[in-house]
């Protein structure tokens, strides 16, 4: 990936930086015709196109349940939804194109596991529940994480974000209203619930990435505008916004520290098992190996679609 910037006279530099610091200072939108630090840049490369490919690597483990959906009903929603994840992939890969790369440089940047996806896809969906907890837990969390995103410093990004989070309620909506049906049926049922519920509570928790202080990004991204949180607020906010639904629900949340806090007006939670979240990020969860798999595959078979656009695009081009 060839991020080219041409040389400029020292006074044009200093110009260029101050207006791209005041655009920033204003909160609004940095465009992808305006010049742009080189780290500013990269940082949004890296950020949108892990978005992107969280996106479609997303619709493996749901995917898994659309041929064992239990009911039309079912297998139709949940259709709809794998389908959205598709379409969010496809706005957040031509808002990194903006920035200079493209799709394809992505793609292949994925597979070869020079960039990542969120960890939550490393875990399997084991049972039809896990449908449900995806839409309720791993759902409601991108939406914590995206509704700031509609606000963030890169124009087509937080435009993107503006569709996403639209269907994204459809989604955690869709989850929740799935696993309420099931509380409301057999004692195996609601089993089935709670240990999906259990599998997926801390893994949505380190959604959010590292804490703070160990994160190497938040803080440049926060001064840029690309952050309008930290992970940790969206993260207590998450769980602030959950506990409720889970008592609603009819659920435990399996974290023995969850107590609210008067004094702070928060609930207080446990620590994920950061250890488990690094081996995920490195590429030793539970399925990194199967996802990049699948992915790879996907992309050789789709090589061949790939050629004939591509062909046809340039008989157009040259006709
Ligand atoms: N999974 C994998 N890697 C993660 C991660 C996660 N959940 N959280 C953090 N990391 C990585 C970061 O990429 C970074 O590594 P890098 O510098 O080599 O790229 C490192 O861990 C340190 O983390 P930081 O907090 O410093 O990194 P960021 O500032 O990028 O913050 C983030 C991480 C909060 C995930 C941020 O990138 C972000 O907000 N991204 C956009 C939202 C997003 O990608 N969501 C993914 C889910 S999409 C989804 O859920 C689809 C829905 O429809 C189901």
């Amino acid at each position: 990936m060839t991020l080219t910037e041409t040389p400029l006279d020292a006074g044009t530099q200093a110009d260029l930086e101050s207006h791209f610091e005041a655009t920033i200072a204003r909160n609004d939108r940095i465009e992808p015709r305006d010049w742009m630090p080189d780290g500013y840049r990269r940082t949004l490369v890296r950020q949108i196109a892990q978005h992107a490919h969280s996106e479609i690597i997303g619709m493996q483990p749901e995917g898994n349940w659309i041929s064992r959906a239990p009911s039309l009903r079912r297998k139709a929603i949940l259709l709809a939804k794998v389908q959205d994840e598709a379409g969010h992939g496809l706005y957040l890969y031509s808002a990194a194109e903006t920035l200079g790369v493209s799709r394809l440089e992505l793609t292949e940047m994925l597979i070869s596991g020079r960039q990542k996806y969120s960890s939550i896809f490393n875990y399997p969906t084991l049972s039809y529940a896990d449908v449900g907890s995806i839409g309720w837990l791993v759902d409601g969390a991108a939406i914590c994480n995206q509704v700031p995103l509609c606000r963030t410093s890169f124009g087509p990004y937080g435009r993107a974000m503006i569709r996403v989070c639209k269907e994204e309620s459809f989604h955690q909506r869709q989850g929740y209203e799935l696993l309420t049906t099931m509380m409301r049926g057999t004692d195996e049922q609601r089993a089935m619930v709670q240990e999906s519920v259990d599998r997926f509570w801390w893994p949505a928790l380190m959604m959010f990435g590292p804490p703070d202080a160990d994160s190497p990004n938040t803080a440049q991204s926060m001064a840029w505008g690309i952050k309008r949180n930290t992970n940790d607020e969206l993260r207590q906010k998450f769980v602030d916004m959950s506990v409720p639904q889970a008592e609603a629900l009819g659920v435990t949340l399996p974290d023995p520290d969850l107590a609210w806090n008067d004094e702070r007006a928060h609930y207080d939670f446990g620590q994920p098992d950061w250890d488990e979240f690094m081996q995920g990020v490195k590429g030793n969860g539970p399925c990194n190996a199967q996802r990049l798999a699948h992915r790879r595959r996907a992309h050789e078979d789709g090589a061949w679609v790939r050629a004939a656009a591509t062909a046809f695009a340039t008989k157009e081009a040259t006709a």
